[in-house]
This record gives C-alpha cells, structure tokens and sequence, in this order.
C-alpha cells in the first residue's frame, strides 16, 4: 500500500519549530464532552477533539487515512470514532479497527488517525501538534485551595501576540479601560520596572497603578502588578491590592491578591482566541457571575483597540514602531519572541 504519513509542519501555516513543539490551549475542559466530535483550528490545522465513555480526552488530525473525509463530520459509536464517508471505526488510540468493505479483514497496522499530545490542565485543554518540548507553564495558585478560580472568555482577538502584549501593558489601564481599572482624568505615571529573563520566560517586578474599580469587589485599590510570559502564547500576572481608602482598609488584606493565567489560541497568524483563569483569595469573594461580568467588560475594551493595531503581525523587530521606557515588558516580549525564532504571526 502506498501511504505517506503527514508530516508536521504542514507545507502551509507555521513552520516555527518552537510553537509546533509547544503545548497551546484549544479549549475549556467542559467544551468537548462525551458523544461529541469537536473541530478546533490551531496554527491554521483542523482538528477534531472527543472524549470516550471513560472522561478521557482525545485530539486528532481532522483527517480520515482512507480518503481525507473529515473526521468530524463523523460520529462516536462504543468509543470509536466513525469516518462518515466509509464507515471505518478508530478506536481511542487513532487505530483503525474496522473497514465496513471488509469486515472480516483486520484493518492495515498504517490504517491509523493522526493523533496529537494532550492533557487538561487549569481547566483548559492543552494541545501539542509536534513533539513536546516542556510541560505546560506553571499556574502556581490552581492548586491553593486558598484561591478561588473562575475561568473566563473564550475572547476573540486578532493577534494573540497583541493580545498578549496588551495584557502585559499597564499603561493603557485609565484610556481604554476609564474608571474600571484606571482613571482618564489622572493617569498613573508609570515608575520604572524591571525585567527579568530566565528558562521560565520574562518576569517583572511590580508595577504601581491606582484602580477606581480594580477588582470585583467594587472598591478603589492601588494595584501592584507583577507580570510574567512564560510561552510565546501564555501570560500571567500576580497583582497585590490594598484599599485606597484608608477608612476602609480593613475591609482588605496585606496578603490580597487577584491573578490571571492567560492563554491565546492561534487559529491563524491574525486570528485568536484568549482564554483566562482568575485566581484570587481575598474575601468577600465575588461570585463567578460577577468575576467574568468584569472580565467581559475589560476584555471587550481591549479587543476593541487592539484589534486596530496596524500591522496586525506584530514587528518583533525594534526598529519598528516607537518604544517608551514604560513599556519595557512589551518591548522585551518583542525581542524575546525574536530570539525564540517565532515568526509566525510576527512581522
Ligand atoms: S475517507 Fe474515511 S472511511 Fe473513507
Ligand atoms: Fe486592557
């Protein structure tokens, strides 16, 4: 039998050997549940996720070996995949075990799906479509039963490295986001940071910002952000409030803190979906409702200036474009993209 095995990279799309090998989040947990063949497009591949009777979770190339049909188009029957073109069954581990044709004949040993590398970890569900290079980044409060977490979006963004850049980029705070996390009529001078690189990716020291409404108690704050890019496509930050009104202080902790985990799935160089997890630990706690009433909002405000951004690849060359010292995370973001060797998506 002729066959010839795809090979990653695919001719077209991303050829970086760094976002190939690396894991990128393709969902929430809950958004592929049993029964249910589910496309996602990751780096412009189609994909097909499911889940077998048991929980566990599976992501294959959205491709039948036989004659390309797709496989989401298909269906599940006793935990096989059912091509809906021929019939031929896969099993959970991408084997071809039946050929309806020939049923008495056992299916060619190559007669088998394209399977990828997964796991769910923070509620999300990560994919790796070349060989895995690293774990997934560390996400060091998931696992403090002292923070509580409510995961939110998904959020549609153009380009996911904007996305991100722009969560890193505390100066946009009382423009884009006036009277919620700063304020227009008194923008916060921006005192200088530190960045710091290392094997986990880039690290800041704190950055100071007043917030009328900086967390989703509804209380002015003054907010310290510490922010991290730990993979080209995932971001955090560790921000520690205190009350602004001393009169009401003790209504807050010295030990309060609000962060966010977030991840930007490419589906193409300018198409993205962003996902976030919140974990904080002060009280009262907001509900759920309220947590991503406030995220909607925030992210809503940015999508809608930072899917403006011109050229919409973003220049990982300095040269281009105009860099302050206050944007020095941004700045170094930039290089660090560069010196990964991503250029998909960049320019
Ligand atoms: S294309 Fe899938 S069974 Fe023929
Ligand atoms: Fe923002």
């Amino acid at each position: 039998m002729n066959y010839v095995k795809p090979t990653i990279p695919a001719i077209d799309g991303c050829q970086d050997s760094v976002l190939l090998n690396d894991w990128h989040v393709v969902g929430f947990s809950e958004d592929v549940m049993p029964g249910a063949l589910v496309l996602v497009t990751l780096l412009e591949r189609d994909l097909v996720a499911w889940r077998d009777a048991n929980g566990a979770l599976h992501v294959w190339e959205d491709l039948c070996i036989h004659r390309g049909a797709r496989l989401s188009k298909g269906s599940i029957q006793n935990d096989r995949v059912i091509c809906p073109y021929h019939g031929w069954n896969y099993d959970g581990a991408g084997q071809c075990v039946l050929i309806p044709a020939a049923p008495t004949e056992p299916p060619m040993k190559k007669a088998k799906a394209l399977v990828h590398h997964v796991q769910e970890r923070y509620g999300f569900i990560w994919v790796c479509i070349g060989v895995p290079a690293r774990g997934v980044p560390a996400f060091p409060e998931w696992d403090d039963q002292s923070y509580k977490k409510v995961s939110c979006g998904p959020y549609k963004f153009r380009s996911g490295y904007r996305a991100v850049e722009n969560f890193i980029d505390p100066s946009h705070f009382p423009f884009v986001h006036a009277g919620v996390n700063g304020v227009l009529d008194s923008p916060d001078p921006i005192t200088a940071y530190e960045v710091q690189e290392s094997e986990d990716g880039l690290a800041s020291t704190e950055v100071r910002v007043t917030q009328p409404y900086g967390d989703p108690r509804e209380v002015p704050v003054i907010a310290f952000y510490a922010y991290k890019c730990l993979r080209p496509l995932v971001a955090y930050f560790k921000k520690r409030v205190i009350i602004a009104d001393p009169a009401r202080q003790s209504e807050g902790s010295e030990n309060d803190r609000f962060c966010t985990f977030l991840t930007a799935q490419l589906v193409d160089e300018v198409t993205s979906i962003v996902r976030i997890s919140c974990a904080m630990n002060f009280s009262p706690s907001p509900s759920d409702a309220d947590v991503r009433r406030r995220q909607d909002l925030v992210y809503a405000q940015d999508s809608a200036i930072v899917d403006t951004q011109r050229p919409e690849r973003i220049p990982v060359d300095l040269r281009q474009e105009l860099h302050h010292r206050s944007d020095l995370m941004g700045q170094k973001y930039r290089s660090w993209l560069k010196t990964q060797g991503v250029t998909y998506g960049t320019h």
